[in-house]
């Protein structure tokens, strides 16, 4: 049986890696916020809204609680997720966690594109994104790192390159390397 976290900063790629991956490795493939939204039928968006950050992060943890009970999984989390509670504890406990890492530059110019779905970050200009993201990646690095692979996933501009991530991954997961 396998169940696989990705985890990481917002804009790491986490999406589109999971399903990918899931396609590569034959596992179906969860992503924590959708199936957020589709347990509550409200954005993640709304939830924040409504319940603020403290409402949105109780139900978060309750949701992983149950998507880490599926088996033969890729769940792909909130970049949030394994940063309260203790819920990395938790998804190691449940399975591999795989980190992608991406630096701070790199998570702007991403960000930068498509910030408008994500609460945290939509009333943001440029420099206050990058601020933004120095200050909070660097709170959160701690708990990103102690996942059991961490992957640097700088670039990821064309879908050849999220394949190559994916491919890379598979190998790490599957033989503990990336040696082909
Ligand atoms: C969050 C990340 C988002 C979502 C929410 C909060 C965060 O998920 O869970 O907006 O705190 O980093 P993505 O990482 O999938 O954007």
């Amino acid at each position: 049986m396998k169940r696989i976290f990705l985890i990481g900063f917002m804009g790491a790629g986490k999406t589109s890696v999971g399903v990918c991956l899931s396609k590569n490795m034959g596992l179906t493939f969860v992503d924590l916020d959708h199936y957020i939204e589709s347990r509550y039928l409200k954005s993640v968006q709304q939830l924040f809204t409504e319940k603020g950050e403290a409402g949105f992060r109780e139900i978060e943890q309750k949701m992983l609680r149950e998507v880490a009970t599926f088996e033969d999984v890729i769940i792909s989390t909130g970049g949030g997720t394994p940063c309260f509670f203790d819920n990395m504890e938790y998804m190691k406990a449940h399975g591999t966690t795989v980190y992608l890492k991406v630096s701070v530059p790199e998570l702007t110019n991403r960000l930068e594109l498509c910030k408008g779905t994500r609460p945290l970050l939509k009333d943001k200009n440029k420099e206050e994104l990058m601020d933004y993201i120095r200050e909070t990646l660097l709170k959160r690095k701690n708990n990103y790192e102690q996942a059991d692979v961490v992957f640097e996933a700088e670039a990821m501009e064309t879908d050849t390159d999220v394949l190559s991530i994916a491919n890379a991954l598979e190998r790490i997961l599957y033989y503990g390397s990336d040696r082909r």
